[in-house]
């Protein structure tokens, strides 16, 4: 049968993922210097695992709610209600929705608001999905240009907004460049899309890697842990932000596809419904496995990162400009004057280094992605080739 006379158009507006294909090379490549991966390397805490095991041996393998399995989403509202000062449960209040990753969330969430025509805005450079789940909802994604410091600013996403447009995304701490907006930029983003009618959605998955410490009121929970600034921890964020968090990379188990969204309850309420009709629920070993990660302590690992990017940043800062992360696990360096990113990393794969050219999340093809979520040799050897190939060896 001819299929390409079946598919949609939507269907052929989607390409395929680019860091996809770095991984197809670098698997042909001996003992490669991989710095291109998107996930902890860490192995993921025993009793995580071990609640999983159990999960599965107490015969919990069966559907859940689509919501998410009672303990979890209490367990959530407690550590949001801690976390972001949000309340929950009485009238008018936001809900909590247990979803297939974070990808799941942000899909449905762009699903429930976006129709054909319709604009959301998204920070460039940009986590690869974003703007084709635009693509795929009939909406267009406007790209934000957050260059070079990758900050995305009430400043820089006000021209950008028109009578289509329905959501502005935020992302931080950011894939690719790592970087956290200050306090005041969060603030200044939620009253902008307030006073326009916008939603905001706040795409969290790496807020538990925050390495420095913004956050400096009562308002951010346990002030043991370093916080990414949020905008939805201001007064009444409740019912103005969509927060999106995940599991996969705070505790090691990305292929659990874990994560969750809390928002205004009749957002939520549509959300739901389109879960119950795709996803039906998250896997619900894996929601009992994430109940008891709740409960392990990551910052012991966070630190290990932490000096990971130290060390990073200190190299790449001497050869090139380089903002530096507050979270996260990579980094967004630009390559030498006069060279694309796609140059700079077929380079660097010639000699065994795996990046990830910064057109791949991005108009522009200046920079490169680089994760530190691999091991300290593997971050040594990196920065040898990095180091020749900034002094043109
Ligand atoms: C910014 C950002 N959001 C969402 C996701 C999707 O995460 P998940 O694996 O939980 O679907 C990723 C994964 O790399 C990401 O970098």
């Amino acid at each position: 049968m001819d299929v390409s006379r079946l598919v949609t158009d939507r269907a052929r507006a989607v390409d395929a993922s680019g860091i996809r294909r770095i991984f197809q090379l670098g698997a042909q490549i001996e003992n490669p210097i991989n710095l291109s991966i998107g996930q902890p390397d860490f192995p993921v805490p025993e009793p995580i695992k071990r609640a999983a095991i159990e999960a599965i041996e107490a015969d919990h393998n069966g559907y859940t709610p689509t919501q998410g399995i009672a303990p979890l989403r209490d367990k959530l509202t407690q550590w949001l209600t801690l976390d972001l000062g949000w309340s929950f449960g009485g009238p008018g209040d936001p809900e909590v929705l247990v979803t297939s990753g974070t990808s799941g969330a942000l899909y449905l969430a762009f699903l429930a608001l976006l129709g054909p025509g319709d604009e959301a805005i998204i920070p460039d450079p940009y986590f690869v999905m974003y703007p084709h789940i635009a693509t795929m909802c009939g909406a267009k994604a406007v790209k934000c240009d957050t260059y070079p410091d990758f900050r995305m600013t009430a400043e820089r996403v006000e021209p950008l907004i028109t009578e289509r447009t329905k959501l502005v995304l935020y992302n931080a701490p950011s894939n690719p460049a790592g970087v956290v907006g200050s306090k005041d930029e969060c603030r200044e983003l939620l009253e902008l899309c307030r006073r326009k009618g916008v939603l905001l959605i706040s795409d969290e998955i790496y807020d538990e890697f925050t390495f420095d410490d913004f956050e400096d009121d009562a308002a951010a929970g346990d002030p043991s842990r370093a916080r990414c600034p949020s905008p939805a921890r201001f007064e009444g964020a409740q019912n103005d932000v969509l927060v999106i968090r995940g599991f996969g990379k705070t505790y090691g188990v990305t292929g659990w596809r874990m994560g969750y969204a809390a928002g205004p309850a009749e957002l939520m309420g549509h959300i739901g419904k389109f879960q119950q009709y795709t996803y039906v629920c998250a896997p619900s070993m894996a929601q009992h496995g994430c109940i008891a990660a709740m409960n392990v302590d990551m910052g012991p690992i966070v630190a290990q990162y932490k000096q990971r990017r130290d060390a990073l940043v200190e190299a790449l800062s001497q050869w090139t400009e380089v903002a530096v992360p507050g979270g996260a696990f990579y980094l967004f360096p630009r390559v030498p004057e006069g060279m694309t990113g796609t140059q700079f990393v077929e380079d660097a794969i010639a000699r065994k280094l795996l990046v990830i050219p910064g057109g791949i999340f991005s108009d522009r093809d200046t920079h490169f992605r680089l994760s530190f979520a691999s091991s300290p040799e593997t971050i040594e050897r990196g920065i040898d080739v990095l180091g020749q190939m900034y002094s043109g060896v």
